[in-house]
């Protein structure tokens, strides 16, 4: 029998970064998400190849560009995707099983808007998205990490946060959601005290779900659990100048 890991255009470059904010994990890998790899991919993927990514050449258009990272099994980004054809999205998921069953709902909905990543989303934004590319950052539901000697592989952090506000446009916004209350809790102090983003809903606010975000999976678990769902939104502002430079050194010629 054929190995399936061998068959699909596997990204994960193990051993290079220390703390990651997942685990592969072994799921279920079935013939139909097989055959979604081997037929969609090369309509939908994107292969991850660490260089600067020319959007507009991957897309066939230039139109504003919303990326989700950690789709899961994608129903959120396939159900806001079809409804949203004037803007392009970008996926990108670890997790094989999800890639393979978002590519199939992409294939049934003919969503040619839509392009995936099966790759770790802070390589893909660190080395493959240009600064100010995009219109909008989806995270929903991110891991939890309970355990607090997993904290430290939560996604949000403060250099996370400072890349994510680095590829949004100005006036982009920022839109997470999350049912684990200390995560929330994380997520207000690492975002409401990053430069460059503003909390929509005040310090330390959450707005509500907005009609669009379908529920997904891991949100029906947290509510079945009976956990408060928060979304979070922010947009990308202007960062001051905490010095302003006068015009005659502005005009300068540099130093060599
Ligand atoms: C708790 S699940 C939530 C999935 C989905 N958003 C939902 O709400 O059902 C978190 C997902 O994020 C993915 N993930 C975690 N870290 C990631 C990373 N650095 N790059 C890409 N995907 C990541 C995991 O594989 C997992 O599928």
């Amino acid at each position: 029998m054929s190995d399936p890991v061998a068959n699909k255009p596997f990204t994960i470059t193990p051993g290079h970064r220390a703390v990651r904010s997942f685990v592969l994990r072994q799921g279920r890998f079935t013939p139909a998400q097989q055959r979604a790899f081997d037929v969609l991919w090369p309509r939908f993927g994107l292969d991850y190849l660490g260089a600067p990514r020319d959007l507009d050449a991957a897309f066939g258009r230039n139109a504003p560009r919303v990326l989700e990272i950690g789709f899961g099994n994608g129903e959120a980004l396939r159900h806001a995707a079809a409804s949203d054809k004037d803007r392009d999205y970008i996926g990108v998921e670890v997790h094989a099983p999800g890639v393979g069953r978002l590519l199939n709902g992409l294939g049934e909905d003919g969503s040619d808007h839509v392009r995936l990543y099966h790759h770790d989303a802070m390589e893909v934004l660190q080395h493959e998205i240009a600064d100010g590319a995009l219109d909008e950052v989806r995270i929903y539901f991110p891991d939890p990490w309970h355990k607090k000697r997993h904290r430290k592989r939560r996604l949000i952090q403060p250099e996370f946060a400072a890349l994510l506000v680095r590829k949004l446009r100005p006036d982009g916004l920022l839109h997470l959601a999350t049912d684990w209350e200390r995560y929330a809790e994380q997520m207000w102090e690492v975002l409401d005290a990053t430069p460059g983003l503003r909390n929509q809903a005040g310090p330390r606010g959450h707005v509500p779900r907005p009609a669009w975000r379908l529920e997904t999976h891991f949100e029906r678990r947290g509510l079945k659990l009976g956990h408060g769902v928060r979304d979070l939104l922010y947009q990308r502002i202007g960062i001051p100048e905490t010095v302003p430079i006068p015009a005659s050194a502005a005009s300068a010629t540099p130093e060599p």
